[in-house]
């Protein structure tokens, strides 16, 4: 049985070498303020005050939004939460990079205009002084990396910032390397935390990109660590689809997500949920926890129910056969070298 919220009782674990201790599982926003491919809101003002309550309640205290989610209403949304809390006892990451405005190159990437100006209008909407940790939210390739970085330290010292983290794809970790190289040269801030996609049925950042964390110290972060809901057991290779669900709305991730390979995956953890008496989703949380180098994954949900459920996964003991019988269960990128 799913234990109540305030049983949960969520530890904090070290942020890579940031000194940093954050929660063991954050709480991700993305939806905040969403519409769906129908149009409709996913996430709205009320659901989301809920969504935050739920997991302060379960002891959470890390709190992930990116300046477009929801054209800014998540940012909006968590700054009127956090305004009757003490700011101090929460870790707030937002991230840059997505055009905001149509028409305008330039309120797009990571250059030193974008940054400057993105900055102050994310720390507006989120009502608050600083971020503790500020993302790039991809690779700009338009932009030096040594303009980048100057400018990303620029706002480390000016105290708008406390940490800068790269939320990537593997083939840009080298990218990163290089900047790092570059801001310890400079005596800048490097970046010290990883945000990359990371789920049992999504494994493309083992190897190379989760050794260069390794070597350097970087937390890592992942996202979707559901993959976008497959991993929850409520897909079928038989029924129809549910409605009102992420993958159902969506082709691409219906694509990427129902194959008969994580099918067979699914029957894997489905068999260990079973032993363990937790749900696929609480498995597939406990066993990314499982992995070395990972730092806290960032749990998303679009009701209160699922936050529960999902955020329960950190009770849930699998034994070293369980974590080796789901990480065999699919292939993955290095398994063959
Ligand atoms: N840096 C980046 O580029 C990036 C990209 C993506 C996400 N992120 C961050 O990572 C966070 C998490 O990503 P994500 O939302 O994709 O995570 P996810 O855990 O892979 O997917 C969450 C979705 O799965 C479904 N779900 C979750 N728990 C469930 C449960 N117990 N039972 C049934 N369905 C459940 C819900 O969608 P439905 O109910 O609609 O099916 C929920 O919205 C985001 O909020 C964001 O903060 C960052």
């Amino acid at each position: 049985m799913t234990p109540a919220l305030e049983e949960i009782d969520l530890d904090f674990a070290d942020l890579g070498r940031t000194g940093l201790q954050t929660s063991e599982l954050q709480l991700g926003t993305w939806r905040f303020g969403k519409e769906n491919e129908a149009g409709e809101l996913e996430i709205g003002e009320e659901r989301a005050t809920e969504l935050l309550d739920a997991y302060e309640a379960a002891g959470g205290r890390y709190i992930d939004t990116a300046d477009v989610y929801g054209g800014g209403d998540s940012e909006r949304w968590i700054g009127d939460w956090l305004a009757d809390r003490d700011r101090e006892r929460y870790t707030i990451a937002s991230k840059i990079y997505w055009q905001t405005r149509e028409g305008d190159p330039n309120s797009r990437g990571t250059n030193r205009k974008s940054l400057r100006h993105r900055i102050d209008a994310l720390l507006d909407r989120l009502d608050t002084d600083y971020v503790d940790v500020l993302y790039i939210h991809r690779w700009d390739d338009e932009t030096p990396a040594r303009e980048m970085m100057k400018t990303l330290n620029g706002l480390v010292e000016s105290g708008k910032v406390h940490y800068l983290g790269a939320s990537t794809l593997r083939p840009n970790a080298w990218k990163v390397a290089r900047a790092n190289e570059i801001a310890r040269n400079e005596g800048w801030e490097p970046f010290t935390l990883l945000q990359p996609r990371y789920n049992l049925a999504d494994r493309e950042i083992e190897g190379d990109y989760l050794e260069f964390a390794r070597e350097q110290g970087l937390a890592v972060c992942p996202w979707s660590p559901l993959g976008q809901g497959f991993l929850t057991g409520k897909y079928d290779r038989e029924e129809d689809l549910p409605e009102d669900s992420r993958v159902a709305a969506s082709s691409r991730f219906q694509e990427s997500y129902l194959t008969e390979e994580n099918f067979a995956l699914h029957d894997e953890l489905d068999a260990v949920a079973d032993e363990v008496d937790a749900s696929p989703a609480q498995v597939a949380l406990a066993w990314l926890q499982h992995r070395e180098g990972v730092s806290a994954p960032i749990v998303g949900a679009r009701t209160v129910d699922q936050l529960r459920e999902n955020l329960a996964s950190a009770t849930i003991d699998l034994s070293d056969e369980q974590v080796d019988r789901l990480t065999a269960a699919k292939e993955g990128p290095y398994d063959d070298l």
